[in-house]
């Protein structure tokens, strides 16, 4: 018996890193997987379809049940054919794992239109579009009569929770797309969809590439060592967050290594109040007082950067 038994899950640019260890994960637990992935660059451009294909044939090879979808999750028509490949080769729908992403890093003062554009595109439009089409399918399903128990995984990051150093575009969409989960979680509720977002670490061809991150995700020279990059280490939460007793709803999770943990995200901290309405000049005397005892976040050392050495330290991988 499996976990996903039963399961019909769409995830997104599983050809690749993070989501093929979803596609092969939830396949051996049981579901019935369409492994969406238009085999793009690392910066978005190119397709391929070998690379969905290939996860579609290790899967089978294993006895399971795969299709594949070439389309892109920023388009608005292939989102639409994506969530209706699963509801047309496997019968229904019950979990969608948004996971597709690409970067194109550059400090701000020199970033271009189409490098914000192609990021914001795959990543929040590239969450947005197969969403809404699961949504309004699951909404049918629940004006038909039906009971819906479906789940919805996306793909945030640290570089969005905490920022990273010339990753404006990135992080930004990445934070919006939690932002997108709670809002999800809110709306789709009433209609037995959950909601959560993942933040992971993990060694794939994008973290070579991230800054901070492309010195510490080598293997273990000792194989017989625990592997804290390995990819497959994030994807048992996310098919945990997708079986059908799961309890979360709303959730922005810490995922790499060995760990799990929950995001506290945006809290309010410190409030200096005054009798009647804040004039300047008050502000100026008071409003520092706010500034006691935190850190200094406009310094050039990246919270990531931090939150990462840390990661490592407790999971005493840090390297030499
Ligand atoms: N690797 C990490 O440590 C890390 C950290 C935080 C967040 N993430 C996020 O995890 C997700 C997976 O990244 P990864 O590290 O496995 O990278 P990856 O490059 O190995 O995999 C991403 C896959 O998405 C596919 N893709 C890109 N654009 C697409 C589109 N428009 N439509 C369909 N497929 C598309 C690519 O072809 C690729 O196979 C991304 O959203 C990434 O931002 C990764």
């Amino acid at each position: 018996m499996g976990a996903l038994d039963g399961r019909v899950a769409i995830i997104t640019g599983a050809g690749r890193g993070i989501g093929r260890e979803h596609a092969l994960l939830f396949a051996s637990e049981g579901a019935k997987v369409v492994v969406n992935d238009l085999g793009g660059d690392i910066d978005g451009t190119g397709e391929d379809r070998a690379p969905a294909q290939l996860v579609v044939d290790e899967i089978r090879e294993m006895g399971g049940e795969a299709v594949a979808n070439v389309d892109s999750v920023a388009d608005w028509e292939g989102a639409q054919r994506l969530v209706n490949t699963a509801i047309e080769t496997f019968g229904d729908l019950h979990v969608l794992v948004n996971n597709a992403g690409i970067l194109r890093d550059r400090v701000l003062v020199n970033m271009t239109e189409a490098e914000w554009d192609a990021v914001m595109a795959v990543h929040l439009k590239g969450h947005f579009c197969p969403t809404r089409f699961a949504a309004a399918y699951w909404r049918e399903q629940v004006k038909a009569g039906k009971e819906v128990k479906a789940a919805i995984v996306n793909t945030s990051s640290g570089a969005g929770l905490l920022g990273n150093f010339g990753q404006t575009n990135y992080g930004a969409a990445k934070a919006g797309i939690a932002a997108f989960t709670i809002i999800c979680a809110m709306e789709l509720a009433r209609y037995g969809v959950r909601a959560n977002a993942i933040a992971p670490l993990a060694r794939t061809r994008l973290t070579l590439q991230t800054p901070g991150m492309d010195q510490v995700v080598a293997e273990p020279e000792d194989a017989s060592r625990f592997d804290v990059w390995n990819p497959a280490n994030v994807s048992p939460l996310v098919a945990y967050l997708s079986t059908e007793g799961c309890p979360f709803n709303g959730g922005v999770f810490h995922v790499a290594g060995t760990e799990v943990g929950l995001f506290q995200g945006w809290t309010l901290g410190d409030v200096v109040r005054s009798d009647d309405r804040w004039t300047v000049g008050a502000l100026q005397a008071e409003a520092p007082k706010l500034l006691e005892g935190r850190p200094e976040v406009a310094s050039a050392g990246t919270l990531l950067d931090q939150f990462t050495t840390e990661f490592l330290t407790r999971q005493g991988a840090l390297p030499g």
